[in-house]
């Protein structure tokens, strides 16, 4: 099966956060099951520096309003990623300074609207024959920057009363819908009646997620659970009544880990090896840790551990208030995170009241992730709501246990310790009350 993956970010080239880890594992994972697989990407400048044997297809032509002059779309092969990918070469919306999303100041861009719209028009382009010589049967959008591709669909299905390529929708944060002012949605050029309840309207505004949501043949999210989750109106962001519509056509795939990334055993940025076999190798992983980050040289400290996104999704500031107890107890606790600069202030005042047993790294270190989750012992993601999370099957598979909060993703994928699991089914620790105290107790 022919299938177009379109996504805005992909590891190793561009990431922000898990949808990139997803993004750069499932296109070999499901070559691995026969499907033939090519990723539609925005041409930002690491995607375009990583592309190889690039040649231009056809002559993109675009709505007028979504014009970005002299858009390109190239073919090639991302050698990092291992995966063939078309690339929009748009430098008008895609060459700027600050991140994919939003500029340097956390300003989203103006112009967010036209820069994904024409990421879903590409896709529906090319499932409507754009390249002569390969079309997709299945269009795979993820998250709101690729949620116009099924709207495009159906409308080119209505203009041209014809079948179009199936198409699925995931889903892997439901707080990110991409809204946007009513009086935007003309320079989409989408048939007017699609600006509706049923359709892309949201409260009078246009809603990104929505058109995927409402417009896919098929809906997936990144767990059983936050599948369950999003049908309620706690957790629904608005959008629970359209998911009940659905329910029948939406299911929860849990996310996975990609082991050639991810693997104590090979994983080449640690001190050294190990496996379940040689556990006691991680010992030296966790030395060269406490070296590293100024921690007390002592074995027999555990060092638990956060590598986050700094934002009220993740419930960093229950672990704040638990850090004094947990040190007490004689417990270390390191830190690598960015984001709200409330928290990073934070985290740093906690490292500096507690030197040799609190360390905090803020910014952005992808080898660093890999050093202090196999040099650590425990991996704490208390999270308000979690879709899937990876973090804590990464320390699965690093057997740093996670000690996670029971919603979504976290809830399908660590087993609590309790008496009667420990010889069983235990991975880690769960709590359920979102609390300083209920983490604490964990
Ligand atoms: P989310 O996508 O909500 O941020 P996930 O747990 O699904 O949460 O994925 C987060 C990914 O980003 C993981 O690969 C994690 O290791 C990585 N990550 C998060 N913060 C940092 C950071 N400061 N430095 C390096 N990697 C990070
Ligand atoms: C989102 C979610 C996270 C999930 C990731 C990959 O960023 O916040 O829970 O693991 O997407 O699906």
């Amino acid at each position: 099966m022919r299938v177009l993956q379109v996504c805005a970010e992909i590891f190793p080239l561009l990431k922000t956060g898990g949808l990139a880890d997803v993004a750069g594992a499932l296109p070999p994972a499901l070559r691995a099951q026969g499907a033939d697989v090519r990723v539609l990407l925005p041409g930002f400048a690491s995607i375009l520096d990583g592309l190889a044997e690039a040649v231009e297809v056809g002559t993109l032509a675009p709505p007028a309003g979504m014009s970005a002059s002299g858009a390109r779309l190239l073919y090639g092969h991302l050698p990092a990623c291992n995966v063939d990918a078309y690339v929009i070469d748009a430098p008008a919306y895609y060459h700027r300074a600050g991140g994919p999303y939003a500029d340097a100041d956390h300003h989203p861009y103006a112009d967010n609207h036209l820069r994904f719209a024409l990421l879903g028009w590409t896709a529906a382009a090319l499932a409507q024959g754009h390249d002569p010589y390969w079309a997709p049967a299945v269009v795979h959008a993820h998250d709101w920057h690729a949620a116009l591709a099924p709207a495009y669909l159906r409308a080119a299905a209505e203009a041209r009363h014809q079948r179009m390529p199936g198409s699925i929708y995931t889903v892997h944060n439901l707080a990110y819908q991409g809204l946007f002012d009513a009086r935007q949605f003309g320079d989409l050029r989408l048939p007017a009646h699609f600006f509706a309840m049923h359709g892309v309207e949201f409260h009078g505004r246009l809603n990104f997620m929505k058109a995927g949501l409402y417009y896919a043949d098929r809906i997936s999210t990144v767990s059983p659970t936050y599948a369950r989750e999003i049908q309620g109106p706690e957790q629904g962001c608005g959008l629970d009544g359209l998911l009940r519509d659905r329910a029948h056509e939406l299911s929860g795939i849990l996310n996975g880990v990609d082991e050639s990334v991810w693997n104590p055993a090979t994983d080449t940025l640690l001190e050294s090896h190990y496996d379940a076999a040689r556990l006691e190798l991680k010992a030296e992983c966790k030395a060269a840790l406490q070296r590293e980050l100024g921690l007390e040289a002592a074995a027999g400290r555990p060092i638990f551990c956060v590598v986050s996104r700094l934002t009220e999704q993740k419930g960093l500031h229950l672990v704040l208030q638990a850090l004094p107890a947990l040190v007490a107890q004689g417990a270390q606790f390191a830190l690598l995170g960015s984001g709200d600069a409330g928290l990073e202030t934070s985290f740093r005042a906690a490292a500096a009241a507690s030197p040799g047993a609190v360390a905090v790294k803020l910014g952005y270190d992808e080898s660093f992730a890999h050093r202090l989750i196999a040099g650590s012992d425990v991996i704490m993601v208390p999270s308000r709501f979690e879709p899937c999370g990876l973090t804590q099957l990464y320390g699965l598979q690093y057997g740093t246990l996670p000690l996670v909060r029971r919603v979504g993703g976290l809830a399908d994928t660590v087993a609590d310790t309790r008496l009667e699991t420990l010889d069983t089914d235990a991975t880690g620790f769960v709590f359920d009350e979102f609390s300083a105290a209920g983490l604490l107790q964990a």
